[in-house]
């Protein structure tokens, strides 16, 4: 009899969940494998959550959005008795090996229950903050900033008819990858990312200088930056320790502080939630797809413990605890390069 795999994933979704998913199913088939689905992250197998998956429930959602299984940011080991209920539940199902998709938060859990409990488990790194360091590109990233590099273009079109100041801002949280490529793809005039400090003067002498030009400036502006001298806010965490959303997004303040500064007439728009829907890009299609294959590869060949990394164009695996050590975010160069189009 063939083996019996469970997948989850945890953690935001974003697009390309879904071709991975597909993509782990389809390769499994090869290996005589039969899948079943843990709903809703962590907690589907905390709590024994299923779904049946088979080849039916995958052939056609190469294209769709979010995730098919569902998902949470729960975290067993927060939970009282948490990792015991998901080890009875892996016993209990009779399952050989979980594939668990997700960021630094879901691929920690799987690090640990691979470390602390031998638990079989494969990896599959996918966020739309593109901050995994063991990976050259997550998928969800493409699809992400493909929507807010449209956003930025439609401001641009009401900003210039009302000769504004257009203030995108863009998810990522501690990591700036989002509103870098976004402010490179949109031609954006100045971009606020966590990995810099905001020179408030210096941001507003240039946008001055690009509006009296253009008749428009755009500036995209990431969730996670400090503005100096402001309260941080009184941000809530969650079970991971990372802080949620605000009410009052930082978009706001730094709107404030421009329009104040520059004298020009300066708006908002904050596309929140948006770029984590839809269908995928074909290059989140294609990278899932890549990385759902090898994991059911990488369980095929008993290789535990590793997650799928994408390394130029090679798709290859690296140590699970690698890949959840730190953080990638932008370096100085990139930094530079931005700049290089604010003129
Ligand atoms: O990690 C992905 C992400 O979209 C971040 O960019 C954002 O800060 C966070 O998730 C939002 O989380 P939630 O969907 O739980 O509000």
């Amino acid at each position: 009899m063939g083996k019996r795999i469970a997948l989850l994933t945890g953690g935001g979704d974003c697009p390309g969940l879904n071709p991975a998913i597909r993509g782990c199913v389809m390769r499994g088939l090869d290996y005589d494998f039969e899948f079943v689905g843990l709903t809703d992250g962590w907690k589907g197998l905390m709590e024994g959550l299923t779904m049946p998956v088979e080849l039916e429930t995958v052939q056609e959602i190469i294209k769709k959005g979010g995730t098919i299984l569902g998902t949470s940011r729960t975290n067993p080991f927060k939970k009282e008795n948490g990792v015991q209920k998901c080890l009875d539940t892996f016993k209990k199902l009779k399952l050989d090996a979980l594939v668990a998709m997700g960021g630094e938060d879901t691929l920690g859990v799987a690090s640990r229950f691979y470390k602390e409990h031998k638990l079989p488990v494969v990896g599959v790194p996918k966020t739309m903050d593109n901050d995994l360091s063991a990976t050259d590109f997550t998928f969800g990233f493409d699809t992400s900033v493909t929507i807010a590099m449209d956003a930025a273009e439609r401001l641009v079109d009401t900003g210039r008819s009302h000769r504004r100041i257009m203030v995108l801002e863009v998810m990522g949280r501690h990591a700036g990858w989002v509103a870098l490529y976004t402010g490179i793809g949109a031609g954006a005039d100045w971009t606020l990312v966590p990995e810099e400090t905001v020179d408030i003067p210096k941001m507003c002498a240039h946008l001055k200088k690009v509006h009296a030009r253009n008749k428009v400036a755009l500036v995209v502006v990431s969730e996670g930056i400090k503005i100096p001298g402001q309260d941080s806010g009184k941000e809530k965490l969650d079970e991971f320790g990372h802080m949620l959303l605000k009410e009052r997004s930082v978009g706001h303040e730094i709107t404030a502080i421009i329009e104040k500064e520059t004298g020009i007439e300066t708006r908002l728009a904050v596309i929140g939630h948006i770029q984590r829907g839809g269908e995928p890009t074909l290059f989140d299609r294609i990278l899932g797809s890549r990385v759902g294959v090898k994991a059911a590869e990488l369980v095929a060949e008993k290789k535990f413990g590793q997650m799928v990394a994408l390394h130029g164009n090679d798709v290859v695996d690296v140590a699970l605890e690698e890949a959840t050590a730190r953080l990638k975010t932008v370096p100085t160069d990139w930094l530079n390069f931005s700049k290089v189009f604010f003129k």
